[in-house]
């Protein structure tokens, strides 16, 4: 049995986790969770006094042996360095394998944040069994893992991947720097700018009869969450509604692309995917039946990560666990 440690780095928190390895998986052990600290040196500090507090409390468990570090990219997982993520404002070429190879004395990976998704679903997950799968992350951000033919493609210098910087619409929701990227409208930041602008403009021109559910005044705009619109729109609202069905539609367009460019077996898809996935399903299926191939669609399944809300923490023991060459 292996004892590994993984730290996740994303736009909106962070989490330190404890693994234990053994030969049918991985046993979580202990967790901790934190909003992402304002600075890239306050969040190592503060991650790696995490893990070692919980080593303390889990002294019984053994020796630690290896660490994983999950990020959103760009990064490089050559040197260990975080690149301008765009959702990590200031982590501007930040070592952050040194440090913490200095301070516990064990082999330290990084890794893109949904390529290690993509990894950890595909040895403990929906991915299991496959040779060809894609993760996707759809949580603060959108990005992709690719597993193909067996292995996980990096690319020339770890780009591979970056689906969410893909323009789909001329006009959209801005992410990654983009308006009407593929992360624009399908990440956690886009889906609130879409209904954002939705709402003001139907509060602007319907007055109070028509407020959406999710968002009844002006004054509630800046509050507005997925999940907000998520509940509005399984009450009938009828705006949160057509938000998830634009949020559904462009996903599908770009499921549809990834289909017909690598033929997977498998697309894996995170967090809001599988909190939302009775409204976004019967529209993602709709659109993939009209754009994708047939011969490729019919060979791959479209399914929620296996490994749950909890596929970030399994993302970085699985770089852990990749560094002892298993
Ligand atoms: C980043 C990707 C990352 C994704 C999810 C995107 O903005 O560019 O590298 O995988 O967010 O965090
Ligand atoms: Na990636």
């Amino acid at each position: 049995m292996t004892l590994l440690g993984g730290l996740d780095i994303g736009g909106t928190k962070c989490a330190v986790t404890l693994g234990k390895v053994h030969e049918r998986g991985i046993d979580l052990l202990a967790r901790h969770s934190f909003p992402t600290p304002r600075t890239p040196q306050e969040a190592l500090k503060l991650l790696a006094d995490t893990l070692e507090r919980l080593l303390e409390e889990n002294r019984s468990e053994g020796r630690l042996q290896a660490i994983g570090i999950s990020c959103g990219g760009p990064l490089d997982s050559r040197f260990g360095i975080v690149l301008s993520p765009p959702n990590l404002p200031g982590w501007d070429s930040i070592d952050c394998v040194g440090p913490m190879r200095e301070r516990f004395g064990v082999p330290v990976g990084l890794q893109n944040d949904a390529n290690a998704c993509a990894m950890a679903e595909w040895k403990w997950g929906a991915g299991q069994g496959c040779d060809n799968m894609i993760f996707l992350t759809f949580g603060t951000g959108m990005g992709a893992g690719l597993i193909l033919n067996g292995r996980l493609y990096t690319g020339t210098n770890d780009m591979a991947g970056e689906a969410g910087h893909i323009r789909l619409a001329s006009d959209g929701p801005v992410g990654y720097g983009k308006a009407g990227s593929f992360e624009g409208f399908c990440s956690g930041g886009g889906i609130a700018l879409l209904a954002r602008e939705r709402a003001e403009t139907a509060l602007a021109e319907g007055g109070n009869g028509d407020a959406p559910a999710f968002c009844p005044s002006i004054g509630d705009l800046d509050a507005i969450t997925t999940q907000k619109v998520g509940e509005a729109a399984r009450q009938g609202d009828r705006l949160a509604l057509d938000i998830f069905e634009t949020v559904g539609r462009r996903l599908g367009q770009a499921l549809a692309i990834l289909v017909d460019v690598l033929n997977p077996e498998r697309i894996v898809i995170g967090s809001i995917y599988g909190r939302q996935q009775a409204l976004l399903e019967p529209v993602v299926r709709r659109e993939l039946a009209r754009e994708a191939l047939p011969l490729s669609l019919e060979v791959c399944q479209i399914m929620p990560a296996g490994l749950g809300e909890n596929v970030g923490d399994y993302a970085s023991l699985s770089i852990a666990s990749s560094m002892l060459g298993a």
